[in-house]
Parts: C-alpha cells; structure tokens; sequence
C-alpha cells in the first residue's frame, strides 16, 4: 500500500521513532508533524494536549494515511483511547512499546521511568509495565527541563550535562537496572544520560520496539508498501521551519540523503 504512515509530535522527539521508521522499513513514506510552535506539551493540562493531539490527527487525516501513530509520550498517555475512537486506521502510541522493551531487558525487575511532567503524573508507564509484570518495581521521575534542551538544538557541552546531572539526581542512586526514557525527545540526550548514570545502566527507547511494532501491523494487515518506488517523506511543523529543518536534516541525515523531501509549514487551526 503506497499511503504513508503518519507519525506526529510535540516537536521534535517523535524523529528518534521516524529514525527507526525508516531502518526497518525503508520503502515506507512518511509524513511528520512536530507541533514546535505549542512543545513542550509536557507541562499542559491533559484536556490542552488532547485537543492539540484531535487538531494534528484531522490535519493529517487529510493525507489519507494508512496508519497514525502518536510518537510523543506525552499525547500517548492522554489522548490514544479518544485518537483510536476517531478514526478508522490503525493507530499506535508508544508508551505500550516502550514498556514491553524494558520488561523484555531488565534483569532485576527495577526499573526507572524518565518523561515529562505529564507522562508521570498519568502514571500510564506504571501501569502498563505493571500489567505485562506485576511484580515489577518502578521508580518514575519527571525531567521538565529536557525537552526544551533538545528543542532549542543545544544537545552538547557542560551547561547540557550538568542540566541532565541534576535532572537525573533523584535516580543515581536507586537500584534500577534499566532506564525507559519515557519521553521521544530524550534519546537525543542519551549520551550524557549514559555518562550520568553510568554503564550498568541500559537506557530503553521505545523506537525500536514501536517500528517493529508498525511492521508487524501493516505486514498483518498487508499494508506494507511495495519496494519499487522511492519514497517521498513531508515534514510539517508548525512553528519556525529553520531549527526544525536543521535539527531534523542531522538527525536524519543518512536515512534521508538519497530520499526527496518536502517541507511545509501546515495552517492547520
Ligand atoms: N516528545 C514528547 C513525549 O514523548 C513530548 C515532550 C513535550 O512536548 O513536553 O512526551
């Protein structure tokens, strides 16, 4: 099926799924919407991020794409029930992914939970890595000051350490074998969060799992696109498209050089 998997965001955390997206499954077309202009959603009332998450899915209805999924953890905890009611494709978010890797890695069963201030107050991780393994033992801890970091395109130098040092504070020193980094912007960081806590630490993103998962989904329902076009991949967001770009071009650079882009700045309110 030639119809492009629409994969969205706050901004842009839900390029570390894209990323994965586009390893596993290099003939998929993509379509992207970071909502730079309204990120970070992580401090916003529940109600806010889902009416922005409503807003997104109907903008991109209008592409008729063959699956949705909700690459922010943040609009995953909140608005996936209400995204899966409205529409008639297949929709996916990531905490559900994110979970199962960490129950798939940890050896002791205790874990630590990263995300913003929203994911952890929704207790939505807790839950679903306690209905995979009850017995499970979870330390949550919200980090509202990386999001921003990763948004502004600052992702290195002391000032970037030492903000992601005391973030992490609070689990340096609990007995968790394995970190989820609960919030799509944070693998971004992942190399001062390794540096922080240290190598007997295995951090979890839940890209990996969460493109596995769109595989086996289209592969089920025969929907994975045929090998022999290229595909285009559009990107929106909805602030200043310059950052957006530049942060997005590196991040994705061997995934999109030989691949056409296209990038638009949607009025879509
Ligand atoms: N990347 C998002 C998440 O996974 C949202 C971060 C934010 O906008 O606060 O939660």
């Amino acid at each position: 099926m030639q119809q492009a998997i629409a994969i969205l965001d706050s901004g842009v955390g839900g390029l570390t799924v894209v990323k994965e997206v586009m390893r596993q499954l290099p003939q998929e077309k993509i379509i992207y919407f970071g909502d730079t202009a309204r990120a970070p959603y992580g401090p916003r009332q529940p109600e806010e991020v889902k009416l922005f998450t409503t807003q997104i899915v109907d903008y991109l209805m209008r592409f008729s794409p063959k699956m949705i999924v909700i690459a922010c953890n943040t609009a995953t905890a909140v608005a996936l029930d209400d995204i899966r009611k409205r529409v008639s494709i297949p929709v996916l978010g990531v905490i559900g992914p994110g979970a199962r890797a960490a129950i798939k890695a940890t050896r002791s069963g205790t874990i630590g939970i990263i995300g913003t201030v929203g994911t952890i107050r929704s207790g939505a991780y807790e839950r679903a890595l306690k209905s995979i393994a009850p017995g499970t033992t979870v330390y949550s801890h919200a980090c509202p000051q990386l999001v921003p970091i990763v948004e502004s395109g600052h992702f290195e130098g002391p000032a970037t350490l030492q903000i992601v040092k005391d973030s992490l504070q609070e689990l340096r020193n609990k007995p968790i074998d394995c970190l989820v980094l609960g919030c799509t912007h944070y693998p971004f960081l992942s190399e001062q969060i390794r540096k922080v806590m240290g190598k007997k630490v295995l951090l979890i993103s839940s890209a990996d799992e969460t493109a596995s998962e769109i595989s086996t989904v289209l592969n089920h329902r025969r929907y994975l696109a045929k090998n022999d076009e290229t595909p285009v991949h559009r990107f929106f967001c909805s602030g200043e498209p310059a950052l957006f770009k530049k942060i997005t071009t590196n991040w994705l650079k061997e995934q999109i050089q030989d691949t056409p882009v296209v990038w638009q700045v949607p009025n879509f309110r």
